[in-house]
């Protein structure tokens, strides 16, 4: 029970391979009273993962997971996700493409975030690509995960202007900000 609300919190897993300052900004979200979640476990398929850090500094248990076998991969994190009953899945720059009958077994309860406004640019390299092609906007979106990357239905987006002088290197700076917002607003809209 939330000690606050009295209200239980869902059991989150947030899944990374990277940098993992979406992580960083959901567990400072999480802590909040008003957050609907807790987050209590913290995959990653690297231990290079420097967002590792975050989940010592918070004391949240981390898992690191070779995905190299991916179906092995999968039996051992579904496991630990049963061991720590955890219910809702964020992915946040976590690199490998999930199974169909993985996703299947948390229907609806896995979230991704993408720097960009989807349909368009799916998949790696975003700013770049929109930046070549002289695009006036962009942004992040928070969305459902399905069998295929970058497509499950959106939850929400938040829009960027692109300045003259735009380059990958600063839109990226320009649309991390947002993306912390938003993946905690996406969460709270739909919890
Ligand atoms: C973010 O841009 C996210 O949208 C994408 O991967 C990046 C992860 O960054 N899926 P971080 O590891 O959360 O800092």
């Amino acid at each position: 029970m939330n000690q606050f609300t009295g209200s239980k919190k869902i059991l989150t897993a947030v899944f990374i391979s990277g940098r993992g300052s979406n992580l960083n900004s959901l567990i400072k979200f999480s802590k909040k009273k008003s957050s609907p979640i807790k987050i209590n476990l913290v995959i990653s398929n690297t231990k290079k993962a420097k967002g590792l850090k975050y989940a010592d500094i918070n004391n949240i248990q981390r898992k690191i997971i070779n995905f190299k076998k991916k179906s092995l991969a999968e039996m051992k994190v579904l496991s630990i996700l049963n061991k720590k009953k955890i219910m809702f899945i964020c992915l946040a720059g976590f690199m490998k493409i999930l199974s169909k009958k993985f996703i299947s077994k948390f229907n609806g309860k896995i979230i991704n975030i993408h720097p960009s406004l989807l349909p368009k640019y799916k998949g790696l390299n975003t700013h770049l690509r929109v930046l070549q092609n002289n695009e006036k906007i962009s942004g992040c979106t928070v969305h459902y995960v399905n069998n295929k990357v970058d497509y499950g239905k959106i939850i929400m987006q938040k829009k960027v202007k692109i300045s003259k002088n735009e380059t990958v290197y600063s839109l990226n700076k320009k649309i991390l900000i947002e993306e912390h917002r938003l993946y905690p607003k996406a969460i709270t809209k739909i919890l």
